[in-house]
């Protein structure tokens, strides 16, 4: 979603900020901005296309300064347009914004009353010119912010700037996020670590409700009342070189083939012979699940569905019950919470709106303790979770979510065998066998993506077509789903994933020539179930496609092709049978020209609600 850039330097700062924005392009969005400050005035440029539009545009017209703000908007109040993307200007302040003020009409109103007239539908505009507003009963710009902030409601991460303080830099978060980082005689603010890696790698992340006063030399972090908040510098644990599409055609393709590595790292220095180390989870004691009767999980998105794996697992393994919720439906229901239980969030970002607003209000719910598997330290949720498995998959730029998802697999994987020692639900040597089978999943992660060219030829066939199913059974359930996600996000071809079992409930009667059905069948205990399904769709002369393990080869004819991957152990299935269909879905995007990294519609990070 949205990103913000902003810096304040004794040289100029447009190349840096468009560069930062650039960095921010995977998070989605529909048009861009920048202002500096430039021989005491606001100097601002703006396109509805893309970045590198924007660049040119400051080439041709010329922007520059030593203090600016820049922006990629992905829309909400109003359509993409000049006039509504950021940054906006109110007399001698300019503002971008992430997020949403949930009670912008009303201060919309009042401010109009007060003869405010407004150029754009947004309602950073709103908040923009209520901080305008108090600038008049206040002695300090920072005092008409703290003023307008205290005032309003909803979600904001914000970097201003003003005409009479050439050198400074006023910044805000709450609810979406926001770091400062750290340069020599030069500082800088933006939505993610990734923007900045050029030119520093040294941060300070704002906490929510926090307000910053950066200049070139100073960094002055206070709370909304004002009062003075000491902040400690990180490095981060990514480089520059995180955000190149090296070889690869797309980001999409770069990160699924980055997956042994990414797997392989998230395995690095966490499992002992029959244990996986309880360093593995940041903050994790002894004993802190010894007790633990319960666990809810809550996601969304791809997320959500490597939680439904999670469920089987935890209750195969652990013996505890396990829900999981997608976020933005948990937050509105009203769970019963039962005695000792942990919740765990899954996210890529740590920063995705309905997934934090409901680890907060768990935090409210009675539950014994958090734990979140994340994929980027320091994020909020990281921030707010008693216990983090970090995934180590490394920066994750393609919107469509492929190695954050099998290395959320292998965390959850790592997280039930260490409940179920804690638990003592598995032996030492069960739990042997298990971390046997987990060492192989880095090069057994190679073998499946050697089927790369067998998937192109069969994407080719299947790019022309509106429509297709994904059936699994039992944990493969889940990884119908997330086949069936990830070729509609991309390729834009509907796609629904069904439990092969439900078939008969329902969507049989779509069944026919002219609809694929993808099956999603690893050699395991339900293939006998799995196979009269198969027989189900036959029989309805609907088209096949089975990705099946080498053991149990399916028959193939004109109606059904058999994909057959190499064998497996059953416990890694669902990790290894998920890159077959990214695959698929990657070609029959590449094959239709869509937008691969940046899909229609799409943001990366989603953190309004
Ligand atoms: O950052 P998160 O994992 O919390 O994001 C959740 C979803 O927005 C994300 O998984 C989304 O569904 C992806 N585009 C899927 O590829």
């Amino acid at each position: 979603m949205c990103g913000i850039v902003g810096a304040t330097a004794q040289r100029n700062v447009a190349p840096i900020i468009l560069t930062g924005l650039s960095r921010l392009e995977y998070r989605g969005y529909d048009s861009a901005g920048i202002c500096t400050l430039e021989n005491d005035e606001f100097n601002c440029l703006k396109t509805t296309s893309k970045v590198a539009t924007l660049i040119n545009k400051v080439k041709e017209r010329g922007c520059k300064g030593f203090l600016g703000i820049a922006h990629t908007r992905w829309a909400t109040h109003g359509i993409p347009s000049e006039t509504n993307a950021h940054p906006h200007i109110c007399g001698n302040l300019a503002l971008v914004h992430n997020g949403i003020i949930e009670n912008f009409k009303e201060l919309k109103a009042k401010l109009q009353e007060k003869g405010y007239v407004f150029k754009s539908e947004t309602d950073t505009e709103v908040l923009l010119c209520l901080i305008h507003y108090h600038q008049q009963d206040s002695n300090s710009l920072k005092e008409a912010l703290l003023k307008a902030l205290n005032e309003v409601t909803g979600s904001y991460a914000i970097a201003l700037i003003n005409k009479s303080e050439p050198g400074v830099l006023y910044t805000a978060r709450s609810g979406s996020p926001l770091v400062i980082g750290l340069g020599i005689g030069e500082n800088f603010v933006a939505s993610d670590v990734l923007a900045l890696l050029p030119v520093t790698r040294r941060f300070i992340y704002l906490d929510e409700q926090e307000v910053a006063i950066v200049t070139t030399d100073k960094i002055d972090v206070c709370g909304l009342d004002g009062k003075e908040h000491i902040k400690k510098a990180q490095d981060a644990d990514l480089d520059a070189e995180s955000i190149s599409k090296g070889s690869f055609d797309h980001f999409m393709q770069k990160e699924i083939f980055e997956q042994p590595s990414s797997l392989r790292n998230t395995l690095t220095e966490r499992l002992d012979d029959d244990s996986v180390r309880l360093e593995t989870v940041i903050g994790l004691k002894k004993d802190s699940f010894k007790d633990l009767q319960n666990i809810q999980i809550v996601a969304c998105g791809t997320s959500f569905h490597a939680g439904l794996v999670g469920k089987y697992w935890f209750e195969e393994l652990t013996h505890i019950p396990c829900n999981v919720d997608i976020a933005s439906e948990y937050r509105y229901r009203h769970a019963v919470v039962g005695n000792n239980s942990l919740f765990i969030t899954i996210s890529q970002s740590g920063e995705t709106a309905d997934t934090l607003a409901s680890l907060r209000l768990a935090k409210t719910q009675g539950y014994k303790n958090s734990l979140c598997i994340c994929n980027v330290n320091g994020s909020s949720l990281v921030r707010e979770s008693d216990f983090t498995l970090l995934t180590r998959a490394g920066a994750e730029i393609g919107v469509a979510s492929t190695k954050a998802f099998t290395t959320q697999l292998l965390s959850l994987l790592m997280l039930a065998l260490i409940i179920a020692e804690q638990k003592g639900s598995l032996t030492a040597q069960k739990r042997h066998e298990l971390i046997e089978s987990i060492r192989q999943l880095p090069s057994l992660c190679e073998k499946f993506l050697s089927k790369d060219k067998d998937i192109l030829a069969l994407a080719s066939e299947f790019a022309d077509k509106h429509h297709c199913l994904f059936l699994g059974r039992g944990v493969m359930y889940p990884i119908a789903l997330e086949g069936a996600l990830k070729l509609k996000e991309i390729s834009y071809i509907h796609a629904e994933g069904y439990a092969a079992g439900e078939l008969k409930h329902g969507p049989i009667a779509l069944i026919d020539r002219n609809m694929p059905v993808v099956v999603v069948a690893p050699d395991n205990a339900l293939m006998g179930k799995l196979v009269s399904n198969i027989e189900e769709v036959r029989a309805r002369g609907g088209k096949l496609y089975i990705f099946n393990s080498e053991e149990h080869v399916l028959k193939a004819d004109t109606q059904t092709k058999v994909i057959s991957l190499s064998d497996c152990p059953e416990i890694l299935q669902p990790i290894l049978f998920t890159i077959p269909l990214q695959l698929l879905a990657y070609h029959c995007a590449v094959i239709n020209g869509t937008d691969v990294d940046q899909p229609r519609n799409l943001a990366k990070s989603v953190t309004v609600e």
